[in-house]
């Protein structure tokens, strides 16, 4: 590994479920570095073995094959935090809470831990909801609480499985602006799965497009889009829509062979 310039390193990582009937190939060779700072997004289809990374990534579950190591520059700090999909916030913690959970299990004093709490929440515009509790906020508020509680317990490396996917458009675009904001000013190696082709390219500086099971990689693709990025704008360029081409040619190669897998295709 390279420590100057790699914050993640996957060398031939394969990952095999077994059942007590079957066997499972979720991952096979896959090899993947992430640069320090780089927001790296992974496109593939359902099944493809997406989650299954990013949780060997972030030391929940053990690779069957190959090797990772991540690149810790601060012992003080979380390696990794991980935003999961669908909600993982806790129901009978207020929102303040919620977000200083990372910080309390470290042991950071209350008065800092409130501090950067309070600060998330701002950063997300969640602070005049702080002392609610989950089941009273939307969807999308709630989303905002798992970016806000992930940033908060500064970790060197964000894991992010589809945060936004089950918020409305309007909603996302909302969060994603939000998310971009945040992350430019933070420069954290992050690694971020989505299932949309607008997503990864709004966010992330290169995309690595998975193949149906078994996982493996089939193409990286450098986005080399402007710092900071606004929204609207990027995707009005006609680098944006070549681009959206160029992924949308190698996953929906990707997606057909999945259906086929799954025998839900051919209608
Ligand atoms: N604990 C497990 N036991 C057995 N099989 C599993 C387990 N976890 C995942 N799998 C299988 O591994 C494969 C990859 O699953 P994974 O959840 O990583 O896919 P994914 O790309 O995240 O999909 P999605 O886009 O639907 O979230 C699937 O076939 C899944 O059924
Ligand atoms: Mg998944």
């Amino acid at each position: 590994m390279n420590t100057n310039t790699e914050a993640i390193r996957a060398e031939n990582l394969t990952k095999i479920f077994k059942t007590r009937r079957s066997e499972v190939v979720a991952l096979e060779n896959v090899n993947l570095s992430v640069k320090d700072g780089e927001f790296l997004c992974l496109l593939g289809p359902s099944g493809c073995g997406k989650s299954t990374l990013l949780r060997i990534l972030a030391g929940l579950e053990k690779q069957t094959y190959g090797k990772v190591y991540l690149k810790a520059k601060n012992t003080e700090k979380p390696l990794t935090a991980v935003v999961f999909q669908g909600d993982s916030i806790f129901p009978w913690m207020k929102v303040i809470d919620n977000v200083e959970y990372g910080l309390r299990i470290r042991g950071v004093p209350a008065r800092e831990r409130r501090e950067i709490a309070l600060k998330y929440l701002k950063l997300m515009g969640l602070e005049k909801f702080a002392d609610l509790y989950p089941p009273q906020l939307s969807g999308g508020m709630k989303q905002r609480i798992n970016v806000a509680r992930a940033f908060a317990s500064d970790p060197e490396i964000l894991l992010m499985d589809e945060p936004f996917g089950a918020l409305d458009e309007q909603n996302r675009l909302i969060l994603q602006q939000e998310l971009l904001r945040i992350w430019e000013g933070s420069g954290k190696t992050t690694v971020f799965i989505t299932h949309s082709i607008d997503e990864a390219l709004l966010l992330g500086d290169r995309i690595v497009v998975m193949t149906a099971q078994p996982g493996r990689i089939k193409a990286i693709l450098d986005v080399g889009m402007e710092r900071p990025r606004d929204i609207l704008s990027i995707k009005s360029s006609p680098k944006f829509v070549k681009l959206y081409r160029e992924i949308w040619e190698y996953l929906r190669e990707e997606v057909l062979k999945a259906r086929n897998f799954t025998g839900s295709g051919g209608k």
